[in-house]
């Protein structure tokens, strides 16, 4: 029997998570120069001093294990939620944090419910335990269709996922509807409302996922310090939820996942307002700027809650600006494949990208040089 043979039939079925590529891969794979990557959403003002600052100070101690419990960073995690430490769950990165959800809750027969297109991890999650995937279509306007995602649920649902802003998409939803959804949804279902971008939410009308999680049990608010707070490489996520719920969670989780160089600089990234607020504005500007370039392009863009915006061009669009050394994220796989997702980056790269994306309007070829 070939290994293929004895793997479970469901991971044997599973696509792996296809990650953005690196500009130094594309510099090397396509010959191009000075390639800028605008597939991952990272934070273009890098990480906050302070925690590299932190790091620093800690690699002289790499040889100690980390502290199973984060005890330092659930207690500022909790302090800013308002939560008690136990109603705090950490991981290695958000991703790690829905893997755990899908271990304990997730088994043969069962289903997860999610938006599609969304995050990628969701059906790795999922699947990889043996799980249905529910993928609800969005709306017309690339928005979760809430009514729907309500009416999909069955006595198998486990999970109900909302991901808020949406990831490819950069649209939300605002609290009446979400409000309106999440007190219909049966109390045995776990609600999760991934918020991996909503610190760029600028809508009067956010959800306030922390606050549902404080009074309803059984839904999870996640969010993650590799976005706003530039901490991508570190990996850490954490989740704010009943103590009930985290004390599951927290069984599962591998014990040193979240390092004590990742969590010092994660404590340290928390506060450095200076950082958050530099890291909203060039945020804020860059995706302005890349909305109203684009849009004169005469290229559809949806409105973007996040640090990313959802660009209609035509299918290989993605590829040909991969040539002209601009990365984005083709979406093939995520059914739209005549569109591209383009993270805000420092004000060169968004340069560079409408610049690529003017080249391909006026029909030129794979090169700008
Ligand atoms: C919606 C969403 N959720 C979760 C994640 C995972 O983030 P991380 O594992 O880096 O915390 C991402 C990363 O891109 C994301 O876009």
């Amino acid at each position: 029997m070939s290994l293929e043979d004895r793997v479970k039939p469901h991971i044997a079925k599973l696509e792996p998570y296809q990650p953005g590529k690196r500009a130094d891969e594309v510099e090397r794979e396509l010959g191009v120069r000075d390639a800028v990557k605008l597939t991952s959403n990272e934070n273009p003002c890098g990480p906050s001093p302070h925690a590299i600052a932190a790091v620093q100070e800690l690699a002289g101690s790499v040889d100690q294990y980390p502290d199973r419990s984060c005890r330092q960073l659930r207690g500022r995690l909790a302090e800013h939620a308002g939560v008690g430490p136990e109603q705090v769950i950490v991981g290695a990165g958000s991703d790690e944090i829905i893997e755990l959800l899908a271990k304990v809750f997730l088994g043969q027969g069962d289903e997860m419910i999610c938006p599609w297109p969304s995050f990628a991890m969701y059906k790795v999650a999922a699947q990889s335990a043996g799980a249905q995937l529910v993928r609800v279509a969005l709306d017309d306007e690339l928005v979760h269709d809430l009514d729907a995602m309500a009416a999909a649920v069955t006595e198998r649902t486990r999970i109900v996922v909302v991901c808020n802003p949406n990831n490819p998409t950069g649209t939300s939803v605002g609290r009446d509807a979400f409000d309106r959804f999440a007190a219909a949804l049966p109390d045995d279902v776990v609600l999760v409302v991934d918020e991996a971008y909503v610190e760029y939410v600028k809508r009067e009308d956010c959800v306030d996922a922390v606050e549902w999680a404080r009074r309803r049990p059984g839904t999870l608010a996640l969010r993650t310090f590799s976005k706003l707070y530039g901490l991508a490489g570190l990996r850490v996520g954490y989740g704010i939820a009943d103590a009930d719920l985290c004390g599951w969670l927290e069984r599962v989780r591998p014990p040193f996942g979240v390092t004590r160089l990742a969590e010092a600089a994660a404590c340290a990234a928390l506060d450095d307002h200076e950082h958050i607020e530099r890291s909203l504005r060039v945020n804020e500007e860059g995706l302005r700027y890349l909305e109203r370039e684009i849009a004169a392009l005469g290229y559809r863009i949806w409105p973007s809650d996040a640090s990313f915006v959802l660009v209609r061009v035509a299918p290989g669009m993605g590829d040909a600006l991969m040539r002209l050394g601009v990365i984005v994220r083709s979406l093939d796989g995520f059914g739209l494949p005549d569109c591209v997702r383009v993270s805000v980056g420092s004000p060169e790269a968004n340069e560079r990208c409408v610049k690529a994306l003017r080249h391909l309007r006026e029909g030129g070829a794979a090169s700008l040089r």
